[in-house]
């Protein structure tokens, strides 16, 4: 199969279309917390802009989806804004349910450019989903007091984010092959869409709303996980994206940036100590 062609266009919308989960938020097995679960979920100041994001994503991918003259796309994307708007509800459902205080969010505004927006919007999920799985894998494994249920509820959700930047990185190349751009213009417009990502991540979390300050230091997740390192983060991240990558199509393509800078910050990270001991080890040699 050709990337770029016609039978790659049906393998990645097919793909997606098929492996959507049936479910409603509202009916599923939210479990009973005690107080120290409560309380740890209710002090995690990010609750408030992943309701805001998955509300404007809903919004924006849905106006997207709209646009689309190509049936067979229109109708992979459509459903994408339906499962954005569906994690929308399931974050509303979560803080009613366990009583988290949040101010509203605002109402989420169409932006003008809907198409670089969905651009934008996609790259960024590659950077953010890439953390979600290490910074959710190291939950499920160190935090005991969060009843497994809970954790079910949150890792449907990844595979859904998991499906969303297979199709998106799939698409995207196939538009941009449908529209004779070469492989270096490719690579340049990716770049350029992960950094306007990576802005928005930061101007996001760096707001004059305590709650979104706050939010910077809870994605560290040091909060809640002892003896989190910079490569124990990066190692599992870069182990949970495999593992739930691996289960695609292998003829599709998968986000490489974001594995790839993973890879040379972790070696570079592995490589400190061993520089030290090295020369730890000369400086004391007669
Ligand atoms: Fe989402
Ligand atoms: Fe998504």
């Amino acid at each position: 199969m050709k990337i770029g062609s016609k039978e790659h266009k049906e393998l990645f919308c097919h793909s997606f279309l098929k492996s959507h989960l049936e479910y409603e938020p509202e009916r599923l097995s939210w479990p009973n917390l005690d107080n120290i679960a409560l309380e740890s979920l209710q002090t995690i100041p990010f609750w408030r802009e992943a309701l805001n994001t998955e509300q404007e994503a809903g919004v924006m991918v849905n106006a997207f989806a709209a646009k689309i003259s190509d049936p067979l796309l229109k109708e992979a994307i459509a459903l994408q804004g339906m499962e954005e708007v569906r994690h929308g509800r399931l974050i509303k459902f979560l803080i009613n349910q366990y009583d988290i205080q949040i101010s509203p969010p605002p109402e989420p505004v169409l932006p003008s450019n809907i198409k670089t927006a969905f651009l934008d919007f996609g790259f960024g999920e590659c950077l953010d989903s890439f953390l979600a799985f290490g910074l959710f894998g190291l939950a499920r494994d160190h935090i005991s007091y969060i009843p497994a249920a809970l954790f079910d509820i949150f890792d449907a959700v990844l595979d859904e984010e998991a499906r969303h930047i297979m199709f998106f990185i799939n698409w995207v190349t196939y538009l941009q092959i449908q529209e004779g751009k070469s492989n270096w213009l490719r690579g340049i417009n990716a770049l350029l869409h992960y950094s306007r990502g990576l802005q928005d991540k930061i101007k996001a979390f760096s707001g004059s709303n305590k709650e979104q300050q706050e939010g910077f230091t809870a994605t560290g997740a040091s909060n809640f996980i002892d003896n989190l390192t910079p490569e124990l983060l990066l190692s599992t991240c870069l182990q949970e994206n495999t593992r739930r990558l691996g289960v695609f199509d292998k003829e599709l393509l998968q986000p490489q940036l974001v594995p790839n800078l993973a890879k040379i910050a972790l070696a570079t990270l592995r490589l400190i100590p061993r520089r030290q001991c090295h020369s730890i080890t000369q400086l004391s040699e007669p």
